[in-house]
Order: structure tokens, then sequence, then C-alpha cells
């Protein structure tokens, strides 16, 4: 079963359009291989009925239709580098955004959190090297419920990616046979919700660091801008925004100062 060039390109623009994500003839099979699954699952057999449906539906069949055609992948300690940089630049930290000591809280924002992999390590990196005293605030969200579901239940398969020390598998992870379960003391630090990058923020506060890991390489050029535009007003002055390894800032800068790669502060 194949979809047509023209159906290819009406699920392209419809994901698009609401995910930002652009789907060029590289995602050809990926999305015709998923497409044909869910319509089954529906019972139907047209990818045009399908899609009819979908264009009217910002429920359940529009939900499940995000958690396939997005990409989850991520990992406990990924790009580890930001996870250093929090615990070896934390005077710099401080110095530069001095609400945090003031307001004796940090906020931050896993801004495609995924399965809560990147959230959680955020929490254990700073309930261990944050001065006591300071409210650690994480709030987490992604496009996709299914994932947000998983996040919400903690518990993980680690793999030979999860680059979890055993002091911090110790002190934060109960094992139950194969399962680890994150400890109440890490749950409580952070809040999941289901959150496209592609609405306008709805935030009051300003976060002190946001990261944006490994989404942005789906969107295009001017999607990516518009974001990064998002992000920086929505830091506070002296935030960090951290971005994944393959993705960067370079001429969409933005008025972001540059710290280090894949690290940036709003400086005023
Ligand atoms: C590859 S994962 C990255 C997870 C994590 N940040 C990391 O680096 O390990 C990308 C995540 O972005 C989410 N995503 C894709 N488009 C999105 C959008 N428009 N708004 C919010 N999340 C989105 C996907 O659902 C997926 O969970």
């Amino acid at each position: 079963m194949k979809l047509t060039q023209a159906q290819f390109e009406k699920f392209s623009i419809l994901v698009k359009e609401r995910l930002g994500i652009h789907l060029n003839e590289s995602k050809r099979e990926m999305v015709q291989s998923k497409v044909f699954k869910l319509l089954t699952k529906e019972g139907l057999t047209c990818p045009d009925e399908y899609y009819k449906i979908l264009i009217k539906d910002r429920s359940t069949l529009w939900s499940t239709f995000v958690d396939e055609i997005t990409i989850h992948k991520t990992n406990f300690f990924r790009e580890d580098n930001h996870f250093n940089f929090i615990k070896e630049k934390l005077d710099f930290i401080l110095k530069n955004n001095p609400e945090i000591l003031k307001n004796s809280e940090i906020k931050v924002w896993s801004s495609a959190c995924s399965t809560g992999d990147e959230a959680y390590t955020i929490a254990m990196v700073l309930k261990e090297y944050i001065p006591p005293g300071i409210n650690i605030k994480i709030l987490a969200t992604d496009v996709s419920s299914l994932v947000i579901q998983e996040a919400q239940e903690a518990e993980y398969l680690l793999d030979q990616g999860d680059l979890i020390n055993p002091y911090f598998l110790n002190k934060y992870f109960k094992k139950f046979d194969n399962i680890y379960k994150v400890s109440d003391t890490i749950k409580s630090l952070v809040t999941f919700r289901t959150f496209n990058l592609m609405e306008p923020f709805p935030f009051k506060n300003k976060f002190d660091i946001i990261f944006c890991r490994n989404v942005m390489i789906y969107f295009d050029f001017p999607t990516q801008e518009e974001l990064i535009k998002k992000f920086y007003n929505t830091l506070a002055t002296g935030g960090l925004l951290f971005i994944g390894h393959s993705e960067s800032l370079t001429q969409k800068q933005y008025k972001f100062d540059y710290i280090q790669p894949t690290i940036y502060m709003r400086k005023d």
C-alpha cells in the first residue's frame, strides 16, 4: 500500500501546519507506513478518508497520529555537557541571574521532554548541586500525550544510552525486577503537561533555564527562528537556553549571547 504524491503532500502540510515538523521526501516511507497502520486501526481503507477525519479532529484521532508521527528518542544524561555545565558553572549561572537566589527558586523548562528522561535528569542534577533552600521547579512538556503519560509513570527499562552513574542510580531510583522507578523526591520536582511549541507561550513567569534539545532539527529555518524568539522572550535576564548537539543558533541568534557550543544566554 502506497501514498500517492498528492496524499503524501497533504499529510506533510498538515503536520507542518500543526506541529512545525518538516517531512521531506526522506520521511515518505515512514509517513506511509504510519498512515496505513493508523487508518487500518480505525477500520478505514483509504488515506483520503483518514485525512478528512484528521483535519476535522483535534482530539483522540489527532492525538494518536501525533504520538505515531513524532520521534521520541531520548535517554538519561543524554548530551551531558549541559548537566556538567550546571554542576561546574553554578556560580556563573547564579551570578548572571541573581533572581534565582533572590527568589530562592530556579525554574527550568524541558520543552520537548519525550518520556521524561531529560526532565528527571535535570531534577537529579539540580537536587544534587543547587544550594539547599532554593526551590526547584521543573516544567516538562511535549506535544505527544503518550510520552507525557509515560513520563508521569516514571518507570524505565534502562539501556546503554542511559549514562546514569551508580551514585545517582542508587540514590534516585528504586529497582523492581528490571524496571527502574524514579524516586518520589525527584518526581515531586517535575510537572508534566502536553504542550505544542507552535502555540503561543502561556507562561506568566520567566524561566531560568530552557532545554530545547533534539526537536528543532525537525523544524524548518523560519519555524526555528520563530521558536527561538519565543524562547528569548520567556527567559529571565541571564537565563540560559540549551539546545541539542546537532543544532545551532548561528544564523538565528536573536540577541542571544553565545556561551559555548549549544549553550546561549539572554543578556538584557
Ligand atoms: C527526539 S525527542 C527529544 C527528547 C529530549 N529533548 C532529548 O533531547 O533527549 C523530540 C521530542 O519532541 C517532541 N515534539 C515534536 N514536535 C513538537 C512540537 N511541535 N511541540 C512540542 N514537542 C514536540 C516529540 O514528541 C519528541 O518527544
